[in-house]
């Protein structure tokens, strides 16, 4: 989107698809399944749903009211609403947060590229489970095939920010969404139906508590926030572009909704094949990489061609959800530069660019070639997930509970909310009893739980 050609979205629905498709992307195909796997399963999604309603719905709706209050994106948005103070550091966070996030995410985002190659060669017909692991694992460490898939994913990336948005990437996603959406049903379908998927159904849906700790709180907690794309200003930069009758809450919980389902999909999707297969659950970035081959494999009753097509389109469109996504991310950084320092938006756009891919590029070798360089225990790629997803975007979270709910005029976000008092709105008590302490508080608790301080 254009600075200068502030236009908003052309309807309700369009400011709903819009933010739905930054939010569903890989942080709920491949992220929310392999966190779950790591953290024991039904508990962790139990504790995450907990999250998006009290902390993800509550700071959603904040971003939103910052955003089309201040009209402006994130970068700035604090500059107008709280002049000559330093809530602007709020605003630098978040873009920082972002231009990290993009530079590891891209190269995940390259992986589903290879494995459309991989579905369109049929790449995937007549290997076992053990060859599909192999396979994963002698890709993504190659020193060379991911680093061209990730510099490919971000020009991508960067050629329609620089072309506009609006009218390829967001009437696309209107039909295109709706369709992953289909194909995702039935490769649920498909998954149950493998054998032993019930031993998959049960990691899912039976709690096992005794798997709780600290980290499972945090990894739930990072997890709402990266999966709702919330924390570093990506959707209060689109609701500056929100028109006056777009509802906030309204709109907000039909995010909330959609990618809490889709997440929730791709769980039933993968571990009730991961089990019948015999893949560990925590098997980590890995994971969808080496179940959702054995599903189009084992699951089409044995007619490739059906394999075949769903394989394709399945990964065409993780690619393309992956893509909605980095242009969300993108575009935070490049109207930050673009704003603050003055440059054009296509050179803007190209530092972003090239910084990512240096990112990118390390992240990527830290997966194989470059293993051996850690800090604090992690490689750079999982340094940089834990970072940003578990640290600086849940604390960006709590600033901005601070700012919307004890800073900023209550009549703001009234006004905001209400539509000007149009609106008739039940829920504004619940949202700022949400938004002043509860939020905020289940944080604090969450990070000092985690430091180990009580
Ligand atoms: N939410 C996206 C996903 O699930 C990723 C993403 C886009 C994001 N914008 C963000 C994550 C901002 C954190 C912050 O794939």
């Amino acid at each position: 989107m254009q600075k200068g050609e502030r236009v908003n979205f052309g309807s309700k629905v369009g400011a709903i698809l819009a933010a739905a498709g930054s939010a569903v992307g890989l942080g709920n195909i491949w992220r929310f399944p392999y966190e779950t796997g790591n953290h024991g399963g039904a508990a962790f999604i139990l504790i995450y749903l907990a999250c998006v309603l009290m902390l993800g719905m509550p700071i959603m709706i904040a971003e939103f009211t910052v955003g089309r209050h201040s009209k402006a994106s994130t970068g700035r948005a604090y500059k107008v609403l709280a002049a000559g103070t330093h809530w602007k550091w709020l605003g630098y966070w978040g873009v920082l947060a972002g231009f990290l996030i993009l530079g590891y995410y891209s190269v995940v985002a390259g992986w589903t590229l290879e494995y459309i190659i991989e579905a369109v060669t049929s790449g995937f017909a007549n290997k076992t489970p053990e060859e599909f692991v192999e396979a994963f694992r002698s890709f993504s460490q190659n020193p060379v095939r991911p680093l061209v898939w990730l510099v490919v994913f971000l020009l991508a990336t960067h050629f329609i920010i620089v072309k506009g948005v609006k009218d390829g990437i967001e009437k696309s996603s209107k039909v295109l969404m709706p369709i992953l959406f289909v194909l995702i049903l039935v490769l649920v379908g498909c998954s149950l139906s493998l054998p032993n998927a019930e031993k998959g159904l049960e990691f899912l849906l039976k709690p096992d508590f005794s798997k709780v700790d600290s980290d499972v709180f945090l990894g739930a907690m990072g997890q709402a926030f990266f999966s709702l794309s919330l924390g570093m200003g990506c959707l209060s930069t689109y609701a500056s572009y929100f028109g006056k009758e777009t509802r906030l809450g309204h709109t907000a919980f039909s995010v909330g909704v959609i990618d809490t389902f889709v997440a929730v999909l791709a769980g039933l999707i993968i571990f009730p094949a991961a089990f019948s297969v015999g893949i560990q659950p925590d098997a980590g970035p890995s994971l969808i990489f080496i179940t959702l081959p054995n599903v189009f494999q084992q699951a089409f009753g044995g007619v490739p061609a059906l394999a075949y097509v769903f394989s394709v389109m399945f990964y065409v469109l993780l690619a393309l959800a992956a893509l909605t996504s980095t242009i969300s991310l993108h575009e935070v950084s490049t109207a930050f530069l673009h704003e603050e320092f003055g440059l054009t938006r296509g050179r803007s756009a190209r530092l972003v660019t090239s910084g990512c891919i240096a990112i990118g590029v390390v992240s990527s070798l830290s997966l194989g070639s470059m293993q051996e360089y850690t800090l604090f225990g992690k490689g750079f790629f999982d340094l940089l997930d834990f970072v940003t997803a578990k640290i600086m975007l849940p604390l960006s979270g709590l600033l901005v509970c601070i700012f919307v709910g004890w800073y900023l005029k209550r009549s703001v976000s009234y006004a905001e909310l209400t539509n000007g008092g149009k609106q008739k709105v039940g829920f504004l008590g619940l949202y700022m009893f949400l938004l002043r302490y509860v939020a905020p508080i289940a944080i604090a608790l969450i990070f000092i739980n985690e430091l180990g301080l009580i």
